[in-house]
C-alpha cells in the first residue's frame, strides 16, 4: 500500500483528480469506480474545474461504475447515488446516463441486482481506478463490521451508527434507507487500482486501523492490504493516528517521478 499524508482535503483533491486523469489518458475507455459521500466532492470538483478548463483529458469513451445505491428511495430521488454522481460528476463531464452504471435498486431487479452487477462489471473489462472513502466504523463502500472478505455485490443493512452519519443529507435519520446495495469486499479487490481518500478527525482511527491493524472482517477497510495497488490520500487530521506516518510521507518525498502513483 502507498499511504501519503498530505495537509489538507485541498491536497487529497488534486492528487487524487491526477490519478484518475493519468488512468483515462493512457487508457480513453477507461472504466471509473465511483464512490458517493462527502470525501470525493473536492476531487469530483477538481476534474470538472479541468475540464471546464479545457485542461482534463477526453471523457468520451469512459463509463463508470457507482460503489453502491440506496434500496427504497423513489425513482430519480435526489439522494440516490445514481443521482449524485450525476449531478455532482458524469453530467458535467459530458459522461452521458448510458455510460453510468449502478446496481439497480428496484423492487423487481431487487433479487437479482447483484449477480446482474457483477456480471455488468465484468463486461465492461473491470474497473480501472476505483475511488473510495472510508466510515467511521472503517466500512468500505457499504460492507459493515462483519462483511466477508470475499463478497460479492449483494444487498445489506446499514448499522444505526452509518444511518446516523448519513442523516445530514436527508430531512431525518428515519429518511435515511436501512438497506442498499453494495459492491462486496471481494468485488472491490478486483478493481485494477484502489484509491482511498480520507480527511477530517472522524476517519483517523479507522485508517489506522485500516492499513496497520489487523486484516479483519471486523475492520472491513482491512481488506486493502491484500490488494497489490493501493494509494491512500489522507489529510493531516484523518493520517493523524498513523504510527507510521513520517516513514510513509519520507517514502513519498523519496519517490522518483516516473513511478508515479
Ligand atoms: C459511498 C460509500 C461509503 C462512504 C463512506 C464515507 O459510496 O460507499 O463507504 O465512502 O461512508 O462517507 P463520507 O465520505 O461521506 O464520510
Amino acid at each position: 500500500m502507498e499511504i501519503v499524508p498530505l495537509e489538507s482535503a485541498e491536497q487529497v483533491a488534486v492528487l487524487a483528480a491526477d490519478v484518475i486523469e493519468t488512468v483515462v489518458r493512457r487508457r480513453p475507455g477507461a472504466v471509473l469506480g465511483l464512490a458517493t459521500g462527502s470525501t470525493p466532492l473536492p476531487t469530483y470538483r477538481e476534474l470538472v474545474r479541468r475540464h471546464e478548463a479545457g485542461l482534463a483529458p477526453s471523457y468520451d469513451g469512459v463509463r463508470c461504475f457507482t460503489l453502491d445505491e440506496y434500496v427504497g428511495l423513489p425513482a430519480g430521488h435526489p439522494e440516490s447515488y445514481r443521482a449524485t454522481i450525476a449531478r455532482e460528476l458524469t453530467d458535467a463531464l459530458g459522461i452521458g446516463a448510458d455510460r453510468v452504471h449502478g446496481p439497480d435498486p428496484t423492487p423487481d431487479g431487487l433479487p437479482m441486482a447483484g449477480e446482474r452487477y457483477e456480471a455488468a462489471l465484468e463486461a465492461a473489462g473491470g474497473v480501472d481506478v476505483q475511488v473510495l472513502g472510508i466510515g467511521g466504523d472503517a466500512h468500505l463502500a457499504f460492507n459493515e463490521p462483519g462483511s466477508s472478505l470475499g463478497s460479492r455485490t449483494r444487498m445489506k443493512t446499514l448499522t444505526e451508527q452509518t444511518r446516523r452519519d448519513n442523516a445530514r443529507f436527508f430531512d431525518s435519520v428515519d429518511d435515511v434507507p436501512r438497506h442498499v446495495l453494495t459492491q462486496g469486499l471481494g468485488t472491490i479487490l478486483r478493481a485494477r487500482h484502489l484509491l482511498l481518500l480520507a480527511t477530517g478527525p472522524g476517519k483517523a482511527a479507522a485508517l489506522a486501523a485500516a492499513v496497520e491493524g489487523p486484516l479483519t472482517a471486523s475492520c472491513p477497510a482491512s481488506v486493502l492490504q491484500l490488494h497489490p495497488h493501493v494509494t491512500v490520500l489522507a489529510d493531516a487530521s484523518a493520517a493523524g493516528a498513523l504510527a507510521r506516518r513520517a516513514h510513509y510521507r519520507e517514502v513519498y518525498d523519496a519517490k522518483p517521478e516516473w513511478q508515479g502513483l
